[in-house]
């Protein structure tokens, strides 16, 4: 039984263009590509950065520059601006500018507004006084996806009080590639959290309508592969068969253009040689004919020109334009000199380029325009800004970091027996660690920097790890080792550590992973720094009972000191509110239920997604024999700690068969065993036992977080139809085939059978 991938026709996209072809938006549209010269319309299709248009002032903020404003609006006829320069603004600042860049546009002919958009990847990044939440990854860990949506809401409403009305969020990359740069900013390693996350994401930036004083336009990024470079630098080639592209990376994509996202960028890089900004097959076949999007297509920074400079497919800057836009880019982010302006009038001047075919960009630009209201308003909307800094979001970030803590590992305590987590308030602690008094590691990427590294940056009021420390457990029980700068060798004073941690009765200690964002986090070795290994194998030495607070982007490898670590909370990159979170939860006041949403790696050689197919696991390391260990993390997929315990019953099917139309409901009983309030994971997967192509080990259908009280027990139903079965074959088609299947919750199994 099978069924083709979703497939839309030309024609039907034709036929759903003629039908809204008569609304009031499409006559204003066809009256301005009618009166609008071919410089214009090439204007509309470009990006540029906004330090095209203004100047640094002595104290470091972006103001406008009449002069170089007036000839970007006038000559080049710009479009649509970007980015921020300098410091982070007000968004009096920001209105300022913005407004100054409408009036200008306002002077010309055909009045078109132009379109701002930013990266607000975890928050608003560059207007100061705004929330900045945990990192995806992190939100992926607490497996809340409502949390996820509140997040993004009030995103929205920040970056629309700041007067941009189009946001670069969110990223549907998979974290298959642990050693790239931007893992912190994606969902994990499996397709259905991130579908589940970046839907979630996408309907609260846009649901309350693109015109209203809430909402953003949203951009799915980065169309597509981006985040499996082979060599795990960042914009560099992927190799990926179709069957893969299909089954583990379109589908979030497909399933966010269902739920409407308006904008999407492509991914700078290359796949299977070809790259993604000069292919019209991902870019026109897949993109807009498979997946039926109609919305705008967006390059990322200077990737028509690099078809040139980097990828070399094209031989001049000219002919870079040329493919780019015959494969289907609909503006560019050039952003920082004219050439692409040039070279595509010329190009559609001597009809190397039809003006029909950028007619269509330029169409779906405009409709974009109106969509937002900017041809209603242009300027910064006042009444926005009363939606900025609202109280609830400090809240909304600090229950964001709390739920996704992730505890590891928590070992008993031979002198007591007890778990070392949670700590008591009376013990004496050192806290120590690279980790523990900077701001930019707890930040990560795009945090009032695109690096996040510029510690002056953050307000005053946001907590260092000792600062929150200092609050909750007083001068008294607290000693630190830890000093300002991320490099600062102080933090590494092997000596100097056990030394301080002579009369306490526990070291925690804040390693992993300083701020970084894209090509400067590269890697070339996953394993975590030699200085911050020495610096754990000396706490561990102390004797002392040491407690690993992870404070990293991606996974580094810990293998080496991992044994010596009573426990393990990892906090990923978790904000503002972060320092909070984490203490709360080794104090015992926030009960962690966050789960990894990757595979966690033991090796720098291996690492596999928990969905591996069975092979993987086949090793045969000894002459004769195999065993089955090739898929040997640190900690797998889905797993967390809890200061509860939970205890699975009574897993339940609605049939032992299923066909094509049924619907299979699957109920668990889960109790909570233990003395304390806690929240979990119900992770439902499933396993296709044998396939006519090598089925994946299991699959994570679908999650829950649920709260269950100390004693308390909760029936837990998911359900499930035949979709959830199905795989992409080699032909490229979502089969699902007769045969016997497993469901796996907590350590409970069940099998069925799919009848055809
Ligand atoms: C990144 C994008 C980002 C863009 C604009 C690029 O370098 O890859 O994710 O949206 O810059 O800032």
């Amino acid at each position: 039984m099978y069924y083709k991938l979703k497939t839309f026709s030309v024609g039907l996209i034709l036929l759903a263009f003629q039908a809204n072809a008569n609304t009031d938006v499409d006559k204003r549209i066809q009256k301005l590509l009618n009166s609008m010269t071919i410089e214009e319309k090439v204007g509309q299709m470009t990006q540029l950065d906004v330090r095209q248009v203004t100047n640094t002032s002595p104290e470091g903020f972006a103001v406008l520059d009449k002069e170089k404003l007036s000839t970007i609006i006038h000559k080049y006829k710009t479009g649509s601006i970007l980015n921020a320069a300098g410091k982070p603004m007000s968004i009096s600042q920001w209105h300022t500018l913005i407004s100054g860049i409408q009036d200008e546009a306002l002077t010309t002919s055909n009045k078109i507004p132009v379109l701002y958009g930013i990266d607000a990847i975890h928050g608003v990044t560059y207007t100061t006084g705004s929330t900045l939440f945990p990192h995806n990854i992190g939100i992926a860990a607490s497996m809340n996806n409502q949390l996820g949506e509140d997040i993004a809401r009030a995103t929205a409403m920040e970056t629309r009080a700041s007067g941009i009305r189009w946001n670069f969020d969110p990223v549907l990359d998979l974290a298959r590639q642990p050693l790239w740069s931007r893992f912190e900013e994606t969902f994990g390693e499996d397709p259905y959290v991130t579908q589940e996350m970046g839907v979630g994401m996408i309907k609260a930036y846009e649901e309350g309508g693109l015109d209203k004083p809430t909402a953003v336009a949203s951009t799915m990024k980065h169309f597509v592969g981006y985040s499996a470079p082979t060599n795990g630098k960042d914009r560099t080639p992927a190799i990926i068969s179709d069957k893969d592209l299909w089954e583990y990376y379109l589908p979030q994509f497909e399933a966010a253009i269902e739920a409407g996202s308006s904008t999407i960028m492509i991914n700078s890089a290359s796949i299977n040689g070809v790259p993604v900004h000069a292919s019209k097959h991902l870019l026109d076949t897949v993109l807009r004919k498979k997946l039926g999007f109609e919305g705008l297509v967006l390059t990322d920074w200077e990737d028509i020109i690099r078809l040139h400079t980097r990828h070399k497919v094209a031989k001049t800057p000219r002919e870079a334009v040329k493919i780019a836009i015959n494969a289907g880019i609909d503006m560019s982010m050039v952003p920082n000199e004219m050439s692409f302006f040039e070279h595509l009038t010329d190009l559609v001047k001597s009809g190397e380029i039809s003006e029909q075919r950028i007619d269509k960009s330029v169409a779906i630009i405009l409709r974009l325009k109106f969509r937002l209201g900017l041809f209603e308003n242009p300027y910064p909307e006042k009444e926005a800004i009363k939606n900025f800094a609202k109280p609830e979001f400090k809240q909304l970030a600090l229950e964001a970091a709390r739920d996704s803590m992730t505890l590891l590992k928590n070992e008993s305590l031979v002198k007591n027996g007890a778990a070392t987590l949670p700590l008591s308030i009376d013990s004496k602690v050192l806290v120590a660690g690279p980790g523990a008094h900077n701001l930019g590691p707890l930040h990560g990427s795009w945090s009032y920097s695109w690096q996040g590294s510029n510690e002056e940056r953050y307000p005053e009021s946001t907590k260092t790890l000792i600062e929150a420390f200092a609050d909750r457990v007083g001068a008294d029980n607290l000693s630190t080792f830890a000093f300002e700068g991320y490099n600062n060798l102080a933090n590494y004073d092997v000596d100097g550590l056990a030394k301080a941690a002579q009369s306490v009765d526990y070291i925690i200690l804040a390693l992993g992973e300083r701020s970084y964002a894209e090509s400067p986090g590269a890697l070339d070795d996953l394993t975590l720094d030699k200085n911050q290994i020495k610096l754990a194998q000396a706490a561990i030495l102390t004797g002392k009972p040491v407690i690993l607070v992870l404070i990293e982007g991606r996974p580094r490898i810990i293998r080496e000191i991992e044994p010596g670590m009573k426990a393990i909370l990892n906090a990923y990159r978790p904000g503002s509110e972060g320092a909070q979170a984490i203490v709360e939860t080794l104090y015992g006041d926030n009960n962690p239920a966050g789960v990894l949403p990757f595979s966690y790696p033991q090796f720098t050689g291996d690492y596999s997604p928990y969905d591996r197919n069975f092979l993987t696991d086949v090793q045969q390391l000894q002459v004769t024999g195999e065993s089955y260990n090739g898929y040997k993390p640190q900690w797998p997929f889905g797993h967390g700690l809890s200061y509860s315990t939970f205890e699975y019953s009574d897993l339940t099917l609605s049939d032992d068969n299923v066909a094509i139309d049924d619907d299979l409901l699957v109920s668990v009983n889960i109790k909570n065993t233990s003395k304390v309030a806690g929240e979990h994971v119900v992770q439902l997967y499933v396993s296709d036992l044998y396939a006519s192509e090598s089925p994946a080990v299991k699959r994570l259908k679908r999650y829950q977080r649920i709260s269950l009280k100390p004693g308390e027990s909760k029936k837990v139903s998911f359900t499930l139809d035949t979709d959830d079965l199905r795989f992409v074959n080699s032909s490229l088609e979502r089969v699902v085939e007769a045969g016997d299947f497993e469901v796996m919750l907590g350590t409970l199994k069940k099998k069925f059978t799919f009848v055809d």
